[in-house]
């Protein structure tokens, strides 16, 4: 697969700081799956998402929107698309755009029906921050979906990576376990209630490129 060609072999290219890399990324990043980790990690979403007709729903480090658009067409009431990145929210075409870190989200407490954040977690060093403000903004048996680039592929070498201005740059990513999801989900009382780990086909004897995970927020 291209992609994970890309990914792979980039151990050279400059590694950039979360805002920096999304801010010369922005341009070319449509809200849409552009690359086959995100076509397959985009169903497992797709399959996972609970019946959000009527929700208040978020779309969490939403980027340009791709997964907000999944929750508008199937129904949502209102998408609130949240990101740490002026410039891929401008490139949204999304109406409630807010300017916030994914640590400090800036909801009233138990006001959200579902949530989705997608491939976004592994550019923090630490889960517990997101996953407690997640916690606190779900209602009582509300939904979250979580997705990010599986640590195998991490620990096997492969790198996200980005060409922008003729150079290519990789992204900073920290790897997260399964574990590391269990013990931040337990901590704020959100139970993992199903998991994915699509793989490429013909990539790797199916080793997983993305995890993906359904919470339930459990009060
Ligand atoms: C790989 S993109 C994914 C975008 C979108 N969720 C999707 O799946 O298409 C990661 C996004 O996370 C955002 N992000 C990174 N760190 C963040 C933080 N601390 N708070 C909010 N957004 C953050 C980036 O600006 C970027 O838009």
């Amino acid at each position: 697969m291209n992609l994970l060609r890309r990914i792979g072999r980039p151990r050279a290219a400059p590694t950039l700081a979360s805002l920096d890399a999304y801010a010369l990324w922005a341009a070319q990043y449509p809200p849409t799956a552009h690359n086959p980790l995100m076509a397959v990690e985009g169903q497992a979403i797709s399959e996972l998402l609970p019946n959000v007709s009527g929700a208040e729903a978020v779309d969490l480090a939403a980027g340009t929107g791709r997964f907000g658009l999944l929750l508008r067409e199937r129904g949502a009431r209102r998408v609130i698309a949240l990101d740490n990145s002026p410039h891929m929210l401008a490139g949204s075409p999304l109406p409630f755009r807010v300017l916030s870190t994914m640590e400090a989200i800036p909801l009233a407490s138990e006001s959200v029906d579902i949530l989705i954040c997608g491939m976004a977690v592994g550019h923090l060093p630490r889960l517990g921050a997101v996953f407690a403000e997640i916690g606190r903004v779900l209602k009582a048996g509300g939904t979250a979906l979580v997705s990010d680039f599986h640590p195998i592929l991490h620990f096997t070498g492969a790198r996200r990576t980005f060409n922008a201005r003729g150079k290519t740059y990789a992204v900073e990513h920290y790897p997260h376990l399964y574990g590391d999801f269990h013990a931040a989900a337990s901590a704020v009382r959100l139970r993992i209630d199903a998991v994915r780990e699509p793989s490429l086909p013909g990539h790797a004897a199916g080793a997983p490129v993305a995890l993906v995970l359904r919470l339930i927020a459990v009060k």
